[in-house]
């Protein structure tokens, strides 16, 4: 008998892993659920989405993932709330996002109904492993890729659509300590920083691993021509508070537009904190260390939620940030989680009930 849920066919996993996870003790993205959702890219057409038993697919060597790179992904998450409904925070913008990112790859872009029936299916039917404990939710990871095959140096002509979940607690443990950057590049005019490329996060691996060598988590990408001015984190956006006013880098070819970013500019506005979207030079941001008027720094993010930024080095000088009691970041922390776990009204219009 076939079964299905939203119309999407399920085969089902024989056995759950579901009892062999710690739910108390959830890292970030390292157990995956009993199944996932796949779409294959063929003759010119996205097939209809299948649900199966998560585990491993199996490619050609030859397939043009591994030769150039055409890979993207999105990063969302469910959340349940105390009555055990579960939600997702503004999944269209994921969708469009998405097929911007397609669109940058050369990659055919995915009709809404295979994500959004995809998704709602998949997490429906997974419901069980969305947790409840405070501060985890369940991650969910769509990606697409290159399956279609040959070592000519253009585009694939087939492609895989999966969407992987995996029960999550938090992205960063402990204070976040970033290094401004002065030598790479994350991003560059005209490129593909602004899509969520797999290949932009391969890129930032080696800087990263060079920062953390030095104690810090996060490296801040400057821009590529004269590394003056903050653009984004590694995995998040940036905002920095400098006396009262919330400043965050405007978004251009080399940053992703953070779906938390834009959230939680229009809370600071509902909130009454004075937002500007401009640039920000590093000068003025160690100015305002030295001086004092720099109060607050902070990434935002899916993963990342808002992550308070503890310290920041510059040309071999550690900023350390006041710790504040009634800091903006954990004001909007608190909103945005208020909306995403439905624990407060949702005066914009974000949440997406999916059960
Ligand atoms: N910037 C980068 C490089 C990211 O990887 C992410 C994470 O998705 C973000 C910013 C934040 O984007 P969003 O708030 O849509 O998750
Ligand atoms: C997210 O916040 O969802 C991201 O995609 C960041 C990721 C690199 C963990």
């Amino acid at each position: 008998m076939e079964v299905t849920v939203n119309n999407i066919p399920v085969q089902k996993a024989a056995t759950s892993k579901i009892h062999d996870v710690d739910f108390d003790n959830l890292s970030f993205g390292s157990t995956f659920t009993d199944h996932m959702l796949v779409s294959d890219y063929v003759n010119g057409e996205w097939t209809p989405p299948k649900i199966v038993p998560y585990g491993p697919i199996s490619l050609e060597p030859s397939s043009k993932i591994f030769h150039y790179g055409q890979s993207i992904f999105e990063g969302m998450k469910a959340y349940k709330d105390e009555q055990g409904g579960v939600y997702l925070f503004r999944p269209l913008e994921n969708w469009k996002r998405l097929n911007r990112s397609a669109e940058r790859l050369a990659i055919p872009e995915l009709p809404e109904s295979h994500f959004m029936d995809g998704l709602v299916a998949l997490l429906q039917l997974e419901q069980d492993w969305v947790p409840q404990n405070p501060g985890s939710s369940l991650y969910v990871r769509p990606f697409m890729f290159a399956s279609g095959t040959g070592f000519h140096a253009s585009p694939a002509d087939e492609y895989k659509f999966i969407i992987a979940l995996a029960p999550s607690g938090a992205y960063f443990s402990g204070k976040v300590k970033v290094l401004i950057e002065e030598k790479y590049s994350r991003a560059a005019n005209g490129g593909v920083g602004y899509a969520k490329a797999g290949g932009n996060y391969a890129g930032q691996f080696y800087p990263t691993q060079l920062a953390a060598e030095k104690g810090y988590q996060q490296v801040i990408w400057t821009d590529d021509n004269k590394h003056e001015f903050i653009e984004e984190a590694g995995a998040m956006n940036v905002f920095v508070r400098i006396d009262d006013t919330l400043i965050t880098a405007p978004t251009n070819d080399r940053i992703l537009d953070g779906i938390t970013r834009k959230s939680i500019l229009d809370i600071a506005a509902d909130e009454g904190i004075d937002t500007e979207v401009r640039k920000i030079s590093v000068k003025e941001v160690v100015e305002a260390a030295k001086n004092g008027s720099l109060r607050e720094m902070f990434g935002a993010g899916t993963a990342a939620v808002v992550s308070p930024i503890a310290a920041f080095g510059y040309k071999g000088v550690d900023y350390e940030l006041p710790e504040l009691a009634d800091s903006y970041a954990s004001k909007l922390k608190q909103r945005i989680t208020d909306i995403q776990y439905n624990r407060a009204e949702d005066k914009f219009g974000w949440r997406y009930k999916v059960i």
